[in-house]
């Protein structure tokens, strides 16, 4: 799916300069090795701070034990002159191993910024949980990730529903952006960074390329006339008109007009998007995206107005070279994808950007948008942006479109009054069902129809019946059958081995780059796995295993015991993503400690090995992580 990797962030290329650079090392002279630590410490004590800024305390923790092994000065001065090279030449190694081969890949991934004119609702909700779920799948399997998602607090639409509600439009929007926040951290949604665009970096993020486009030609003034909505606020072309021919009630009072404006060169750039396109099959995933888009870039004709007349709207950002005008509006929401990544508007090309921006954007960046926001915005005006401002085809990122949740087949809207508020789901079953149910319940790309009937059903069966019941009565009868203690099965076990392979199969598979964007799959899959184990224990009933006193009996129920808990923790790890809160319960109550996996993270891909818990291990009580919810109950 992605492009073979030709990026300073490659593991494979950092592996090979790693290498060159050790031998490197041994050749240096003290001084130029003192001159190489201050500058690898300062690099090190920048990435620390930013970690510590960001709050990433994991990576924080790596930076504290990378500072504390380095041999102290008075160590140095204390060893032998042989020994004071050797021990710089190991710290040297050290960091450079951390920066050059080590420090994992960034893993860039965006959602679309919501706007701010109304409370956010379940389509909102579906996006950033999907995003999440990515990101998670990211993390699980090492990869540095950095997520990044926000509000759009500008435009006519905010200026307007603050008009309605009688308070200034700053008011207004940290009010609506304050719902969004709390919604994330309901729905346990866990991003890196948070875009606002009043933000006052972010303005001058896109003051700056504005101005570098308009010195470079590509943005120019020009009259336009013609017919105007008022209730709107925008020109009407022939494409507006109905059947009939007149404009539709839908755009009320219709008013000629003429009116300055400023336009960027977009269809100068239409034939670079064409061949970009054609170059890069997976620009846009699904591929039936990819072709929508093709199609509509082939239609590309005329320029973007990227402006309103302050006498209009004056909820936006300044134009640098105008200050009768603002930016109207792609222009400054699209750039929050650069400008809260570390983007300098000042270089002209991609090569110059700082390097926290380079080791974060590359054509592995993931955007997350919902189909009605491809065409144009994103297909067309953000590639072609990208590409005036100096950014390479090697540096263009992905776009995942997602379908949309309906309601009994109908678009979801304020004005038609049927918007699905996530809040009274996430309070009523709890952020995991909410979660398990918005990325298990539609396929990636495609729509769906929302229905909290079906919500419950699945939860019920999919989560209540076969994952919650795998784990407690695995529990229960660990506990009644063999006092908590699991014996590791010995290699003359009878157990049949296949259900084992389709674990290593499914983990295998979870490398797989297309993998995270069909979360659908995985958890399908996984579930799956659960529903074959329980299965297993109906099939062979444990309890009259128990009873017998034949030796192989004993033998097989032990077996099958521990690789039913087995699966439970392999199971806790690979469902992680959707269902974080149950992964650590799952973990919890298996006694699967942080010592016992010897990794970092608490949930690591690496972990997913068949067999790692230890002979003897003492499990747990089971508590019912995914208590059944009675249908009765108000569905
Ligand atoms: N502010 C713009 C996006 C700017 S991105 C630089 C916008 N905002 S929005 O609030 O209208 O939509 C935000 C995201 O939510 C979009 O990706 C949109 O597709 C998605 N959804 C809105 N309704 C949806 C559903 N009913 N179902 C799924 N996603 C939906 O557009």
């Amino acid at each position: 799916m992605r492009f073979a990797c030709d990026r300073s962030n490659c593991k494979s290329r950092r592996g090979s300069l790693a290498s060159a650079t050790l031998s490197a090392i041994a050749r240096l002279t003290i001084i130029h090795r003192a001159i190489l630590t201050s500058l690898l410490t300062a690099r090190l004590v920048r990435r620390e701070t930013h970690c510590a800024n960001r709050g990433c305390q994991d990576r924080k923790q790596d930076f504290d034990v990378i500072l504390h092994n380095q041999p102290s000065p008075a160590t140095i001065a204390k060893a032998s002159q042989k020994d004071r090279t050797r021990s710089e030449a190991l710290a040297l190694q050290r960091f450079v191993r951390q920066f050059v081969v080590e420090m994992p890949k960034t893993f860039f991934i965006t959602t679309a910024i919501d706007y701010t004119n109304s409370p956010p609702h379940i389509g909102h909700a579906y996006e950033k949980v999907l995003a999440d779920v990515i990101a998670r799948y990211h993390r699980l399997k090492g990869d540095n990730v950095f997520f990044l998602t926000g509000v759009d607090q500008h435009g006519q639409k905010v200026q307007q529903s603050a008009a309605k509600a009688g308070v200034p439009p700053a008011e207004f929007v940290k009010e609506i952006t304050q719902k969004f926040v709390d919604l994330w951290k309901k729905l346990d949604v866990q991003y890196d960074e948070w875009a606002e665009t009043t933000n006052e970096r972010h303005k001058k993020v896109v003051q700056g390329i504005l101005q570098r486009l308009f010195d470079a030609g590509q943005i120019y003034k020009d009259k336009q006339a013609g017919h105007y909505s008022i209730r709107q606020e925008q020109f009407l072309t022939d494409k507006e008109r109905g059947p009939d021919g007149e404009f539709g009630p839908e755009w009320g009072q219709i008013e000629f007009r003429e009116e300055e404006n400023y336009y960027f060169k977009l269809s100068q750039h239409k034939d670079w998007l064409l061949r970009y396109l054609d170059d890069r099959k997976d620009a846009v995933i699904p591929d039936f995206r990819q072709t929508e888009l093709r199609n509509a870039v082939e239609k590309l004709s005329g320029d973007l107005c990227i402006s309103r007349p302050k006498s209009r709207l004056d909820w936006g950002i300044e134009l640098p070279f105008d200050k009768n005008f603002v930016n109207y509006v792609w222009f400054d929401a699209l750039t929050n994808y650069i400008s809260f990544a570390g983007y300098d508007p000042k270089p002209d090309n991609y090569e110059k950007q700082p390097q926290e921006f380079r080791d974060r954007w590359s054509k592995d960046t993931l955007q997350i948008i919902g189909k009605d926001i491809l065409v144009p915005a994103h297909g067309i005006y953000w590639l072609i942006m990208l590409h005036a401002i100096g950014f390479p085809n090697e540096a263009m990122p992905q776009l995942l479109v997602h379908g949309w949740w309906n309601l009994g087949g109908a678009k979801m809207s304020k004005s038609a009054g049927n918007v699905i508020d996530p809040f009274v789901f996430a309070d009523k079953y709890g952020a995991e069902a909410v979660r398990y149910y918005l990325v298990s319940d539609i396929a990636t790309g495609r729509d769906s129809d929302f229905s909290e009937e079906r919500l419950v059903q699945r939860y019920n069966a999919d989560l209540a019946n076969n994952f919650g019941n795998l784990l407690n009565r695995t529990l229960n009868m660990v506990h009644r059958y063999c006092k908590g203690r699991l014996a590791r099965p010995r290699e003359t076990r009878k157990f049949p081995t296949d259900v084992i392979d389709g674990y290593k199969q499914l983990v295998a598979e979870y490398t797989a780059v297309t993998a995270p964007v069909r979360p659908d799959v995985l958890i399908e899959r996984s579930l799956y796995l659960a529903s074959v184990f329980n299965g297993l224990i109906e099939a062979k009933s444990p309890w009259t295993l128990a009873k017998s006193s034949k030796p192989e009996d004993r033998e097989f129920l032990e077996d099958l015991l521990y690789d039913c808990a087995e699966s439970l923790r392999i199971l806790a790890l690979l469902v992680s993503p959707i269902l974080p809160k149950a992964a650590q319960g799952i973990f919890d109550q298996l006694n699967w400690k942080m010592e016992l996996s010897g990794k970092e993270e608490r949930f690591s891909l690496a972990d997913a090995e068949w067999g790692r818990l230890p002979d003897g291990h003492v499990v747990g009580k089971g508590v019912p992580l995914f208590p059944r919810i009675d249908i009765g109950d108000g569905v």
